[in-house]
């Protein structure tokens, strides 16, 4: 079964991509065209592919890793409900996912 993420670029232009459950949203997102990095492809090693996870949806996300905590403190415009795109799977359930691309999307060590 099909189901559609909507990211939210820093302009506010809406991007609907269609995906399937067990894509990953880094993915999903880098094949829509969104200016995700992901330099280090998941490893949790960058902070390049941050994402804003709309206030509705982060309560029904799996939580964070420890790990991933740790990274999101290295992202750049970091807010409570962010979260690194490579490390969230989609499932059937989570259709109509919104998540918005913060400003600052490049990695915060490399300034
Ligand atoms: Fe590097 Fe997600 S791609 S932490």
């Amino acid at each position: 079964m099909g189901l559609n993420v909507t990211f939210i670029e820093q302009g506010g232009k809406r991007v609907t991509a269609s995906a399937d459950a067990g894509d990953n949203l880094l993915r999903v997102g880098q094949a829509a065209g969104l200016p995700l990095e992901g330099t280090c492809e998941g490893q949790m090693a960058c902070s390049t592919c941050h994402v804003i996870v709309a206030a509705e949806w982060f309560d029904r996300l799996t939580e964070a890793s420890e790990e991933e905590e740790d990274m999101l403190d290295f992202a750049a415009d970091a807010r409570r409900t962010s979260r690194l795109s490579c490390q969230i799977d989609l499932t059937d359930d989570m259709d109509g996912l919104t998540v918005s691309i913060p400003s600052q999307s490049s990695d915060a060590r490399r300034m």
